[in-house]
């Protein structure tokens, strides 16, 4: 592993798994949340899937070894002395430069900047901060401790020893990384979410009631998941943020939200975590 100390910054579903992920293969991670609600939510979700891991005989020691490794923290001032810093908070450009603008400040002019954004320009992103070539975008998969892929991308300025040694890392965490230019979306979400969103258009006009869109998708076309349920598992509330960037970055019309998407989340129906999306999900 080719950074000892790694700040991960926001301890929601993406956050928690990438410091996982890291801790699992040697690192010290610093996880920074503003919230200790949320930094308790995130350790004890941690724990479970180690000891999910672990049963599969998937994991190399204990999963108290590996939560040793990892440091929750709740002011940012915490996270001073790591060499990489992997931004993992809501997908809003406002908050992301806040934490960048914070970042910046605190670590060591050597440290790279990264941001696990699912659509924002990291060229834009990097601009906010002092060190343009030490800034890039690792964007990680749902979920983090299963799904193989990381998309590095390149910001304009991004230097290629920057990218060499995230590309080190990937490596490093046993996952396979690809690269993708800086547009609006990547590789990924630009072809992941108008799928889904065209699914949410499917049943926003009477094409097919949600388990026929699922159930097509996933016995049609081999996919684990159903474009809706896959749409509740990422978070509905995402999915439309993403196709918001996509709309607005592209400029096309192709990749308007669907309505019935936006009203989901006006009406709080965000997918899993809120317990309700397209389909329901009975707290535990
Ligand atoms: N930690 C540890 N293990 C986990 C886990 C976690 N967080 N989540 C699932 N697993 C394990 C399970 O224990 C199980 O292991 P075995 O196969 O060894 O038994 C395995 O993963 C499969 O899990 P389940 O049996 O519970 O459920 P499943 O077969 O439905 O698989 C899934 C779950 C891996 C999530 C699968 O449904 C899947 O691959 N879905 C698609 C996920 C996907 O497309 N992700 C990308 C989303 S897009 C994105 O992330 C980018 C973005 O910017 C929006």
């Amino acid at each position: 592993m080719n950074f000892k100390k790694i700040a991960v910054i926001g301890s929601g579903q993406m956050g928690s798994g990438i410091a996982q992920v890291l801790a699992s293969h040697s690192a010290d991670v610093f996880l920074f949340d503003i919230s200790g609600d949320q930094l308790k939510k995130a350790k004890a979700g941690i724990e479970k899937s180690l000891s999910k891991l672990q049963e599969k005989g998937r994991l190399q020691e204990e999963p108290s070894k590996v939560m040793e490794r990892i440091q929750l923290i709740d002011q940012m001032e915490g996270v001073a002395s790591a060499e990489l810093a992997i931004e993992a908070a809501t997908e809003n450009f406002a908050i992301k430069c806040e934490i960048f603008k914070k970042l910046d400040q605190i670590l060591p002019s050597s440290s790279i900047l990264a941001s696990n954004t699912s659509s924002i320009s990291i060229t834009k992103l990097a601009a906010i901060t002092n060190r343009p070539e030490k800034f890039v975008g690792v964007h990680f998969m749902n979920p983090v401790p299963i799904m193989k892929l990381v998309e590095l991308i390149s910001g304009q300025l991004t230097s290629s020893d920057t990218m060499t040694r995230m590309e080190a890392l990937v490596a490093a965490i046993d996952k396979t990384g690809t690269k993708s230019a800086d547009y609006p979306g990547f590789v990924v979400n630009r072809i992941l979410m108008p799928m889904i969103n065209e699914a949410i258009f499917a049943l926003y006009e009477g094409v097919g009631c949600k388990e026929a869109i699922d159930t097509g998708m996933k016995l049609g076309t081999n996919h684990p998941m159903g474009p809706l349920e896959l749409a509740d598992f990422i978070g509905l509330d995402t999915c439309l943020a993403i196709m918001e960037v996509l709309h607005e970055g592209l400029g096309d019309s192709k990749y308007r939200a669907c309505p019935l998407l936006k009203n989901y989340v006006a009406a709080g129906l965000l997918g899993r975590k809120s317990g309700r999306g397209f389909y329901e999900y009975p707290q535990k």
